[in-house]
């Protein structure tokens, strides 16, 4: 049975149509369909960090034990930078060490990080590592963290940092010593020398760690990425509006 030449005609125009909408349709399904979010970057900015009045923080500024803010990586969205010390005042550094992306509340804290405490700490991961390449600045000390709890993303000053010497408000285990990241939402509590691993939840997932670099020959600092855990409440890390080269450094507020 042949195809009438009227069929055949009409046949012709509709694969037409259907060829000629084919080329649209990706850009019309993104108009129009709200499932479609704005793709995300693939690259984190990489952003100086200057004072509020502009020029550019020094990492010798940076007094030790003491807590600084700077929106990273989209706007609104704080990351906290500290230069860790001891009780005395003196800077810890911070080696490079793989942390567990998912763990359990760790129950006892030594007092300094060491080898064998980091081969602990990555031994009681679940579902995989990443790498964090350590503090920065001269004595490595250096170190920022995203600022949203891993919990139900509260984040700064929500999430806040406790120096050591200062008593978080709800009780910790026996063992654990020094500054720690506490969230008062919950009284999740992270670890600043251990790449913000938990020390108790209800948080089981570490703060995501920002990437740092530091020039040996300005002092100058800039942050350039991000290792870890997807920001908590965030489709993606870098879903939303991205910092410029530049943000503004401010201290935090305290506890
Ligand atoms: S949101 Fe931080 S502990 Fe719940």
């Amino acid at each position: 049975m042949g195809v009438h030449r009227r069929d055949f005609i009409k046949l012709l125009g509709f694969t037409g149509t259907i060829v000629a909408l084919g080329g649209l349709t990706p850009p019309l399904i993104k108009l129009v369909s709200p499932r479609f979010p704005k793709p995300a970057s693939t690259e984190y900015p990489r952003s100086k960090l200057v004072w509020e009045e502009g020029s550019p923080v020094k990492a010798s500024e940076l007094e030790i034990n003491n807590a600084y803010v700077f929106e990273y990586p989209m706007k609104g969205i704080f990351s906290i930078l500290i230069n860790v010390g001891d009780e005395n005042g003196n800077p810890i550094r911070i080696p490079p060490l793989q942390v567990p992306l998912l763990m359990q509340s760790l129950q006892e804290e030594p007092e300094t990080p060491t080898q064998e405490s980091i081969q602990d700490l990555t031994t009681a991961g679940r579902g995989g590592f990443y790498e964090i390449p350590g503090g920065v600045g001269p004595f490595q000390s250096i170190i920022a963290y995203n600022g949203v709890c891993q919990h139900f993303a509260c984040q700064y000053p929500q999430l806040t940092y406790i120096p050591p010497g200062e008593k978080p408000p709800q009780e910790l285990p026996e063992a654990t010593r020094g500054s720690v990241l506490f969230c008062k939402c919950h009284g999740s509590v992270y670890d600043p020398y251990r790449g913000a691993a938990v020390l108790r939840g209800p948080a089981q997932r570490p703060l995501p760690t920002i990437i740092l670099e530091w020039s040996q020959d300005t002092d100058e600092l800039y942050a350039a990425g991000l290792a870890g855990n997807t920001i908590a409440g965030k489709f993606c890390n870098t879903c939303g509006e991205l910092v410029g080269d530049k943000v503004i450094v401010r201290p935090a507020t305290t506890a």
